[in-house]
């Protein structure tokens, strides 16, 4: 069987570091590996619309900062095909069928949809096409026969849901959609990158973002402006590693050539956390370290970034190009899930001959 790649991004901002650690990295990292026979990396507008009906702006306006993280990021057009979401019309066909194949109260049941709720204050009126964006989100996987989704552990719901999906079609229609592995990040601190502020998530409207696109003197500011551990007043204070953000994004982030580069006193991060659990290490000299660490990260991925901004043509024909290849693979797809369900009249002669002859007797 093929192995084959696919996730995505809403295009609601710009991308962060928590988009990086909970998913970018591994997926360029997964696309230099060579393993995958195709990969997919998917701009998924019409999901944005789902709960943004009313300011499509928003949306129009950042794929192009989303497509412009992805490509900084390495993520490369030769490789990897980028997508427009509602450029593949198939996608919503597909949708369509699978919809008789979930029930309502199944989506009530999605954690990660009842939590987005809350979040959007929908409780009142939920839109159908929000609550439904599993099923939608079933059909994007299973369009290109995604064999491996790296994904944020807040879509191990969609995942779920696809899966069941594809159990379902298959069962009752015979084996036609390929059933999907989610790939998680590699460790708790990637899982879950909170702001800056320590607060449990990233989020662009709590102002706690650091992102891939940040200048250099931003980027500074922000670590040293970081949550760490209240009770460490003074230097000689044994200090927490729990809810620490400083030693969180060490643990997202750090690499162990950085200790001779930065922090040659330390041979590695357990070395460090010691040191900072007995007392004797002070917040600052953690945060400066981070700050090497992150504009080492940072640094080229925002250089990149400045080279794509130059030719904004190019990238939305990177966009188009991608596109339109995506919509040959979910094409094909979609012709063979009309021929499981045998919605697929005008190909089929032997009910053309079955039926002629059944009015003919
Ligand atoms: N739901 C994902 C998010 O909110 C975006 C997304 C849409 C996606 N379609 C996808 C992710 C398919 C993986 C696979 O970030």
């Amino acid at each position: 069987m093929k192995k084959i790649m696919l996730t995505g991004d809403r295009p609601t901002g710009r991308l962060h570091v928590g988009h990086y650690v909970g998913s970018l990295r591994r997926r360029v990292e997964l696309q230099n590996t060579g393993d995958f026979d195709d990969i997919f990396i998917m701009i998924a507008d019409a999901q944005a619309l789902t709960d943004n009906a009313d300011n499509p702006e928003k949306v129009r306006q950042n794929i192009i900062e989303v497509a412009l993280d992805y490509l900084a990021c390495g993520l490369d057009p030769e490789k990897s095909t980028l997508l427009i979401q509602s450029q593949i019309p198939e996608l919503c066909e597909l949708s369509f069928y699978y919809m008789n194949l979930v029930t309502v109260s199944r989506l009530q049941r999605n954690p990660t949809v009842k939590s987005e709720i809350q979040m959007r204050n929908f409780e009142a009126s939920i839109p159908v096409g929000f609550f439904t964006y599993p099923i939608s989100q079933a059909a994007d996987i299973t369009a290109f026969k995604a064999t491996t989704v790296p994904v944020g552990e807040d879509q191990m719901p969609m995942l779920e849901q696809t899966k069941e999906i594809v159990h379902k079609f298959n069962s009752v229609y015979g084996e036609t959609l390929v059933e999907p592995k989610i790939l998680l990040p590699e460790n708790e601190a990637c899982m879950r990158l909170p702001g800056i502020d320590g607060k449990a998530k990233m989020s662009k409207s709590l102002g706690n973002c650091i992102y891939l696109s940040e200048e250099p003197e931003d980027i500074k500011k922000k670590v040293f402006s970081m949550f760490t551990d209240p009770t460490h007043i003074r230097i000689g204070d044994p200090g927490k590693l729990e809810g620490n953000t400083v030693f969180t994004y060490l643990d997202a982030f750090c690499k162990p050539e950085y200790f001779p580069e930065f922090l040659p006193e330390y041979s590695n991060l357990d070395e460090l956390k010691e040191h900072y659990k007995r007392g004797g290490l002070g917040d600052m000299k953690v945060k400066r370290f981070l700050n090497n660490v992150l504009q080492a990260e940072l640094e080229p991925i925002r250089n990149r970034r400045k080279e794509f901004q130059k030719d904004i043509p190019a990238v939305y024909e990177i966009l188009k190009k991608g596109s339109e290849k995506a919509e040959k693979a979910a094409a094909q797809t979609l012709k063979e899930v009309k021929d499981a369900m045998k919605i697929n009249y005008f190909d089929d002669m032997e009910l053309i001959q079955e039926q002629s002859k059944k009015f003919s007797e």
